[in-house]
């Protein structure tokens, strides 16, 4: 099954595409082209594109914003995949940047990409600054040391004991910055309150599906399709949803927080209807 949203996400590709063509031709901004243009599924923009024009955000502030949150993603998957965190040699079926350009360079590659990320929103030009403001206050939250940073952590400790506690790991590690991917759409296009809140709580579940997935996918996943290594969180014993769980319930979990999200949804309105295929696509995802 094809992704659902192949528009959008060539529409996000577009907009990276010209982002990396004006990067320096050292081994700085060779290292950023090397990591945002690999490949990878796009989902975290291409959620901030849809959400955005569903609640009629200008375009040329989804632009920043889609940039801004895949330039932080890329910087997040850079340093997880260092000998120091995860010490992956292979990303998005690439070597990983560490093993290109060297361990300091990847360093800096990742320091790059996030200082560049929040920088795109003093790029946005006209539209509305106090929006513009809320959705860069919405992903350094997520990104920063009460989201993502400190899952991050968490994962490296290593300590998780209970299903709860894993998945408060995946809430911050995960859930926080693809739950604000959504929600930056939403607050540039100045959804209400309550429509903002929706989408959140759509993300949180998504996020949620989401890693639970990615857990799986380092038992029942290939390499090929992965980009990934497969076997990577078995070799570090890490207390993985699928070392507690198993297999069947473990997708179980990604079925029941998908069921969870779609419940957020608004079906009849035929952005959010795209939203939905892409959140059921998801739930089978090989990559
Ligand atoms: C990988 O994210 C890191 C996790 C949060 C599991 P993705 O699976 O979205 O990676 P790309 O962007 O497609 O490479
Ligand atoms: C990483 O989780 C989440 C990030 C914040 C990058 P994983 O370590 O499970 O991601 P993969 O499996 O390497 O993509
Ligand atoms: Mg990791
Ligand atoms: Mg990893
Ligand atoms: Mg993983």
């Amino acid at each position: 099954m094809t992704f659902p949203a192949e528009t959008a996400r060539l529409t996000v590709c577009d907009w990276l595409a010209e982002y990396c063509a004006s990067r320096g031709d050292d081994s700085l901004g060779q290292g950023i082209c090397h990591a945002v243009l690999a490949g990878g599924k796009r989902l975290r923009p291409v959620l901030t594109l849809l959400w955005g024009r569903r609640f009629g955000a200008p375009e040329h502030a989804l632009r920043e914003a889609c940039l801004a949150v895949e330039l932080l993603h890329t910087y997040s998957l850079v340093h997880d995949d260092l000998p120091a965190m995860d010490d992956d040699a292979l990303r998005r079926g690439q070597p990983t940047v560490h093993v290109a350009f060297g361990e300091a360079v990847a360093i800096l590659v990742g320091d790059a990409l996030l200082t560049e990320a929040l920088g795109r929103f003093g790029q946005i030009e006209g539209g509305d600054p106090e929006r513009s403001l809320k959705a860069l206050d919405c992903l350094q939250r997520a990104a920063g040391d009460q989201g993502m940073v400190r899952g991050q952590l968490l994962d490296l400790l290593g300590a998780a004991k209970s299903v709860e506690d894993v998945v408060e790991v995946h809430r911050l590690k995960t859930g926080a910055l693809l739950s604000a991917a959504c929600e930056m759409g939403a607050i540039l296009g100045g959804a209400s309150a309550a429509d903002q809140d929706r989408v959140r709580r759509f993300g949180f579940h998504l996020g949620l599906a989401f890693q639970a997935r990615d857990d799986l996918l380092d038992d029942v996943g290939e390499e090929a399709a992965l980009g990934k290594p497969v076997g990577s969180d078995a070799d570090r014993a890490l207390p993985t949803l699928l070392a507690l769980l198993g297999p069947h319930n473990c997708q179980l979990r990604v079925e029941d927080e998908t069921a969870l999200a779609m419940d957020c949804l608004d079906g009849s309105d035929e952005v959010e209807a795209e939203i939905g295929a892409l959140a059921d696509w998801l739930l089978a995802r090989q990559s």
